[in-house]
C-alpha cells in the first residue's frame, strides 16, 4: 500500500509516454502519406520537386506567386474539383490535407 502513489505515478508517466509517443508517430505518418501520395498522385505532371518537371506533362513550378496567392482550402478545392487542365484528384480529406501539408514543408519558399 505505501507504494501506491509511486504505481500510480508510473502509470500515469507510462500512458503520458504513450500518448506522446501515439501522437508523435501519427504526425510522422501523415508527413510520409503526404509525400507518398504526392510522388503518386502529382508529381507526373508537377514534378517530384514541384518544379514542374513532370514526366508526362510540365507545369508550371508553384513558385512563390503561387504561395502568396493560394492558401490551404484554396489547393485544396484545386487538388478535389481539379482547374482548367487539371483533372480532380479523388483524395479524401485526410489524404487533401497531407499532400498539402507535405507540398507546403517541401516547395514552399
Ligand atoms: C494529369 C496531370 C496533373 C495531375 C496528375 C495533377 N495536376 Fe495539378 N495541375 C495540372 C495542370 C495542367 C494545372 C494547371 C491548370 C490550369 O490552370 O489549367 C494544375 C494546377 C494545379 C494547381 C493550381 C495552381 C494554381 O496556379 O492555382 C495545384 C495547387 C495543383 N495543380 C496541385 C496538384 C496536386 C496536389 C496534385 C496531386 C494530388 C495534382 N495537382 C495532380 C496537372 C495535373
Amino acid at each position: 500500500m505505501l507504494n501506491g502513489t509511486t504505481d500510480r505515478a508510473a502509470t500515469l508517466g507510462a500512458l503520458l509516454a504513450l500518448a506522446l509517443f501515439s501522437i508523435l508517430s501519427v504526425t510522422s505518418a501523415a508527413a510520409q502519406d503526404g509525400k507518398q501520395i504526392y510522388n503518386n498522385r502529382c508529381a507526373l505532371c508537377h514534378g517530384a520537386d514541384g518544379d514542374g518537371k513532370g514526366v508526362i506533362m510540365q507545369i508550371a513550378p508553384f513558385g512563390p506567386d503561387f504561395w502568396k496567392a493560394s492558401d490551404d482550402a484554396a489547393i485544396a478545392k484545386v487538388i478535389v474539383e481539379g482547374k482548367g487542365r487539371m483533372p480532380a484528384v479523388a483524395l479524401s480529406p485526410e489524404e487533401t490535407k497531407a499532400v498539402v501539408e507535405y507540398m507546403k514543408a517541401t516547395f514552399k519558399k
